[in-house]
């Protein structure tokens, strides 16, 4: 089994310390003691009840009974695999990151695709957005790129990320569709939240029922921030290109694999994977210099924007290569905890109000998704240098720290770690002056919803605009309520006269009598 012979992966070799292979071996209780009766339990009499006293059937039924955890609250459905991440082109002039800066290192990764709306056995061609998460194992420490298949995001600010996701999740009275697909409740919000106009175009266009997870794009979405030796910042956006080119399904031939095959994508990454055909991926940048911050027409903190290539091309400087199923789903696909709070030195966040809400979601799920303040220590999250702090205790401690000393700074010694001087390196944040008002409010800056999204609806071609305006037929016309359907006709009015006319009449929406939501459009907005 090559899966047991050293490997070049460090992380693969480090997770071999824990992984067992039960093949020949006796069955024993979890005390390690032999079963030789794996059929009967212990009873009174042949046909007595059973007895209390059966250690081994309580504590078999015992752990079967608590082998569910709770699922991911967004992003259930997912698949995942090892692979390597390798930098052809040093990017040191932009940023210290050990990894992305010496020509030619590899960097073992893990990476899980997953949809967003529908719960883990719901069918793998909804039409939703995916999830592309990498967890690059860096000799400075897990570096994590929580990213998804599309570039945008439907909103400008964490504060409405619980609001978005019970619009699309199931209803809470008949928890109906278990998947993204159309309903009143989306349609409802969205029509209400005119930023999400621009994410709405690409999760009605193709890009959201893609052919394969081999096929798609990956978008680090918000911008971050680079920082070299000398302290000097670039902004930064991250890409992923699939060697084999974006490919999607039909909406028809999406409905037909997901009744005769749910696990489509599932099955098609580990089947390529098996088969030694390992999905690579081109990484990207688009690089802007710190002095160009405000040289755009929109705002670079804004998630709903992305930077045209035309502007700013995307320069191929690695490649991530996926070449290794995991051994135990559970184990690794599912108990990975991604985190875009997880960094590296010489990368940094930006004041992306989407993104600095991030940074907390993400542990703060974790810890009651896995259970334990000590998730750090499941094999699959730890990273491949060893891990020296005075946090201790805690549900399931697995790391035994010796030493009298758990504090920070002491004059006794005895195993405390102490922390690095400036020049031995370790994380900083990038300075930044800020200064301002403490403000509950929307920056005029993020205020234009429709101008990028007209972009994406021009960009497409005549099949793929047809393909766009049947999925938004298709949704509206599930819509129950006639005034959710005016107002979202209304937002599309604002994007393309036509596409709106064509979708109103199909979908029993008189044009001439459009209902806007309140206050909810911009001034400003160009109902061209
Ligand atoms: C997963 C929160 C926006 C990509 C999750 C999870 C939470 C969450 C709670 C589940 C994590 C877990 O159980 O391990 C949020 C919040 C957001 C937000 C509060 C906005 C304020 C985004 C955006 C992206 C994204 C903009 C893409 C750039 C992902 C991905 C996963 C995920 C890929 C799945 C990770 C995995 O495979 O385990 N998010 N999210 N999220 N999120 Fe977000």
């Amino acid at each position: 089994n090559s899966k047991n012979e050293k490997s070049t992966n460090s992380k693969v070799d480090q997770l071999r310390d824990h992984t067992t292979d039960n093949t020949g071996e006796m069955l024993t209780t979890n005390q390690g003691l032999k079963i030789n009766n794996n059929q009967d339990s212990l009873r009174s009499g042949e046909r007595g009840p059973s007895l209390l006293e059966d250690f081994i059937l309580r504590e078999k039924i015992t752990h079967f009974d608590h082998e569910r955890i709770p699922e991911r609250i967004v992003h259930a459905r997912g698949s995942g695999a090892h692979g390597v991440f390798k930098i052809n082109k040093s990017l040191a002039k932009y940023t210290k990151a050990n990894f992305l800066s010496e020509e030619g290192k590899e960097t073992p990764v893990f990476v899980r695709f997953s949809t967003v709306a529908g719960s883990a056995g719901s069918t793998d061609l909804a039409r939703d957005v995916r999830g592309f998460a990498i967890k690059f194992y860096t000799e400075e420490g897990n570096y994590d790129l929580v990213g998804n298949n599309i570039p945008v995001f439907f909103i400008q600010d964490a504060m409405k990320f619980p609001d978005l996701v019970h619009a699309v999740k199931p209803e809470p009275d008949n928890a109906i569709p278990q998947a993204a697909s159309a309903h009143d409740t989306f349609w409802d919000f969205i029509s209400l939240m005119p930023e999400s106009m621009h994410m709405i175009m690409w999760a009605m266009s193709d890009r959201a029922i893609p052919r394969s997870y081999r096929m798609m794009e990956g978008f680090g979405v918000h911008t971050f921030k680079f920082i070299n030796e000398e302290g000097k910042m670039h902004f930064v956006k991250f890409h992923f290109k699939p060697k084999l080119g974006v490919h999607s399904v039909a909406w028809d031939e999406a409905t037909k694999i997901s009744g005769k095959d749910s696990d489509f994508h599932r099955r098609d990454l580990w089947e390529a994977i098996e088969n030694g055909a390992f999905p690579e991926w081109d990484f990207g940048v688009q690089i802007i210099p710190e002095e160009d911050e405000h040289k755009f027409d929109f705002d670079l903190l804004d998630p709903t924007k992305l930077i045209p290539e035309e502007e700013v091309p995307v320069e191929l400087v690695g490649t991530l290569t996926l070449n290794r199923n995991p051994d135990n789903f559970f184990a690794e696909t599912e108990q990975i905890a991604f985190h875009p709070g997880h960094l590296v030195p010489g990368i940094d966040f930006t004041n992306d109000p989407l993104l600095q809400g991030r940074l907390f979601s993400y542990t703060d799920t974790q810890l009651s998704r896995l259970g334990s303040p000590n998730f750090h220590e499941i094999p699959i999250n730890r990273s491949i240098n060893t891990v020296h702090n005075n946090q201790r205790d805690g549900h399931m401690r697995q790391q035994i720290v010796k030493g009298k000393v758990s504090y920070e700074p002491n004059t006794i010694g005895g195993g405390c770690p102490f922390q690095a001087m400036m020049k031995e390196g370790g994380f900083t944040s990038q300075e930044e002056r800020v200064d301002g008002q403490k403000i509950r409010a929307r920056s005029q800056s993020f205020v234009d919803h429709y101008s990028q999204a007209k972009l994406f609806y021009n960009s497409q071609s005549e099949p793929e605009k047809t393909h766009l305006q049947n999925a938004l037929i298709f949704e509206l016309s599930k819509v129950t309520i006639p005034a959710i359907r005016e107002r979202v006709v209304g937002q599309l009015n604002f994007i393309n006269k036509e596409l709106a006319s064509l979708v109103a009449k199909k979908v029993g929406v008189d044009v001439t009598k459009l209902q806007q939501p309140n206050g909810s459009i911009p001034a400003d907005a160009d109902p061209k």
